[in-house]
């Protein structure tokens, strides 16, 4: 298995500010050997961890992210409107990220968030920024919806550990994985069926699904052969499911 059974989602979301230096330091506190993070970038292509193409759920502002530079990351707090005790938290360049979840010997889940970003350029972004601020390519899977984007990062890095993410898994989705010579397929938790879950990993697939914060469909779940789930309450998961459950 590459990733573990249990991974802290946007680092620990239901604990602290998702997609933040504190939440990645919540989850490894919280004693998170993986977890998940979204990456896409400012309008001047500074990659950032961010879910949204918006400023408004998740900061102090308001607007498209893309109107956001580098120059302007000082004075976005997105702590606060998680909890004031995270106010002034600010959003992670992804060079700070990638080397704070390897100074805590976190694994990642990097999950590149597209929008209408140029594929190529998104890819690439990324890519550098791998390339000088991860040292452990093992514990590293880059994930996506935008199949464009991991086709570019697929040329960029022969060796990069690729996972597949679907909501609904399509006809074509085992020759879309294979093309990308991909490790894993990321589902959404509440629409696969344990029929998908049996094709993925006949397919010699790893699967992990997405976003579990119920211990009974955690349970279903494993039972069916899911490998991992990404979870906003990694302590609740840890507690439960010991790293040989079933
Ligand atoms: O990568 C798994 C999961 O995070 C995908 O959905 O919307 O939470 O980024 P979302
Ligand atoms: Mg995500």
């Amino acid at each position: 298995m590459i990733a573990s059974r249990i991974i802290g989602h946007r680092g620990a979301a239901l604990l602290a500010p998702e997609n933040t230096l504190a939440g990645i330091r919540c989850a490894a506190n919280c004693g998170t050997q993986w977890i998940e993070l979204d990456v896409t970038l400012l309008g001047d292509g500074t990659p950032v961890l961010c879910h949204d193409n918006q400023l408004d759920r998740c900061s102090n502002q308001s607007g498209p992210l893309d109107y956001l530079t580098f120059n302007d990351l000082p004075s976005l707090d997105v702590g606060s409107w998680f909890d004031p005790e995270w106010i002034n938290e600010p959003m992670p360049h992804l060079s700070d990220a990638l080397l704070l979840c390897e100074s805590l010997g976190l694994g990642l889940n990097l999950e590149i968030k597209a929008f209408d970003l140029d594929p190529a350029l998104v890819a690439r972004k990324v890519f550098e920024e791998i390339s000088v601020y991860w040292q452990h390519p093992k514990k590293l899977i880059l994930s996506s919806y935008d199949l464009e984007v991991l086709n570019h990062y697929r040329h960029l890095d022969l060796f990069a550990q690729i996972g597949v993410l679907y909501d609904h898994l399509p006809e074509l989705w085992c020759l879309q994985a294979q093309a990308l010579q991909a490790v894993s397929i990321h589902c959404d938790c509440n629409l696969i069926t344990a029929d998908d879950a049996s094709a993925i990993k006949n397919q010699g697939f790893e699967l992990y699904t997405y976003t579990c914060n119920d211990l009974h469909l955690a349970a279903k779940l494993f039972e069916w052969g899911v490998d991992g789930i990404f979870t906003d309450n990694p302590p609740l998961m840890l507690e439960n499911f010991h790293a040989n459950h079933p």
